[in-house]
């Protein structure tokens, strides 16, 4: 029998700070954030939640909130800097498996070394061979410790927030011509997964978001197919079925795939990490070049971002996912879900979304998803990108003036739900 995850998840450039020391070098989200007009109030993460300083604090907060798992990111940026950057990630990880907790790290949470991205970053085929050297570097450190790594987080919001539409680094609006960004990533993923086992990993996982694609009207079907292609099918298909699905509806030939990649990146692994948030509302095109248009959901909830909250979403991407994979869906990981709320400490609202979330993820299992462990967005208020510090999804708040980390209401209602599970 497997022990169920419960966790909590963060990224690096989200909550480390520490930009400038122990040798690290800039990543895209450095050069991003200092770029005026990228972020919101031109916020950066040289700051952060200076987890690179408080980390003893943090893991004593996860200790006391009961959790049994944590999903961090290593910054590909400090291990490149030199030896100090996988001290750190070492420090961590035992004082994680200390206090009890399964330390689960994700290898790029999109912190690009910026010199990777002098050099084409994800349009460069090079950079995926670089990805799994890397991955083998932190590996040959941790796998004595770490039984089960992440390779990716997000391929699909990589792609199209940092290349199709420019909004999150590295800022390419290359719409379409991105997709070599996806294809590039995946290779990575796949070259990684040997290479992860050879130094010791038991657990390869992927993190991909996913969203059911809902049609506005039974007319507007095509549509919504041709949106879950783009955010689900395109980069699952790959990793599961070995194929790439069909991209017609987009005009577009997949002619940076070369023979022998669908082969590597279809490794097996042993999970698929899923972030959940919402589902996305599909109208017919009206003539900006792609096969639909996206529509605002009406009629929910709506968190501080202005996302539907929409808890059955989690139930009908899971078992969809079941449907069209079958036995080729290994067990299933929701690897963040959470919500943003303006509210500093008695946020109720995120009680409410956790427990309609938990309760849609029960109703999954009940339907026979495997899935086997699921991490809240995020154990801290941090930097949320573009929208820098004005989204909090921590339920943890932290105090950006005096970085004092205070546990909210969902903190406190998340620990009691665990101590009666
Ligand atoms: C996900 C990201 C994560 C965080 C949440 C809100 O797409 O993986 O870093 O920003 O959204």
């Amino acid at each position: 029998m497997h022990t169920f995850l419960w966790g909590t998840a963060t990224a690096s450039y989200q909550i480390e700070g520490a930009a400038n020391e122990d040798g690290r070098v800039p990543s895209i989200w450095d050069t991003f954030s200092h770029e005026p007009g990228r972020t919101r109030d031109g916020h950066t993460g040289d700051v952060a939640c200076d987890h690179y300083h408080r980390w003893p604090e943090d893991v004593a907060l996860m200790k006391e909130l009961g959790v049994n798992a944590y999903r961090f990111s290593v910054a590909w940026p400090r291990v490149m800097g030199g030896p100090a950057g996988l001290d750190f990630y070492e420090r961590l990880v035992d004082a994680l498996l200390d206090a009890g907790i399964t330390p689960t790290p994700t290898l790029f949470h999109w912190d690009l070394p910026q010199e990777l991205q002098d050099l084409g970053g994800w349009l460069n085929r090079d950079t995926a061979h670089r990805f799994a050297d890397y991955a083998a570097q932190v590996a040959a450190r941790l796998a004595d410790r770490v039984s089960t790594w992440i390779t990716l987080n997000e391929p699909f919001a990589h792609t199209i927030e940092g290349h199709a539409l420019g909004v999150h680094a590295p800022g390419q609006a290359l719409m379409l011509d991105s997709l070599p960004v996806a294809h590039h990533q995946l290779l990575a993923h796949g070259l990684a997964v040997p290479a992860l086992r050879a130094a010791g990993a038991e657990q390869v996982w992927i993190t991909q978001n996913c969203s059911p694609a809902w049609a506005a009207t039974p007319a507007d079907q095509a549509a919504a197919d041709a949106y879950s292609t783009l955010h689900n099918w395109l980069f699952n298909d790959p990793v599961l079925l070995g194929r790439y699905p069909d991209l017609s509806a987009f005009g577009v030939e997949p002619d940076f795939v070369r023979d022998g990649d669908l082969e590597i990146i279809s490794a097996p692994i042993d999970g698929l990490g899923i972030n959940y948030y919402n589902p996305t509302l599909l109208g017919s095109p009206t003539g900006d070049g792609l096969p639909f248009d996206l529509l605002e959901i009406t009629g929910y909830p709506t968190t501080s971002f202005g996302w539907p909250v929409v808890p059955d979403g989690l139930r009908e991407l899971l078992v969809s996912f079941k449907d069209r994979y079958g036995a080729a869906l290994p067990p299933v990981y929701i690897t963040e879900n959470g919500c943003s709320s303006d509210e500093p400490l008695d946020d109720q609202d995120r009680v409410a979304f956790l427990e309609g979330h938990l309760t849609a993820l029960d109703q999954a299992r009940a339907e026979g998803v495997d899935v086997r462990g699921y991490f809240v967005w995020s154990l801290l208020d941090n930097f949320e990108w573009a929208e820098g510090y004005h989204q909090r999804f921590g339920l943890v708040h932290v105090d950006f003036e005096t970085q004092r980390r205070t546990p909210k209401a969902s903190y406190h209602w998340f620990r009691k739900y665990l101590a009666d599970r």
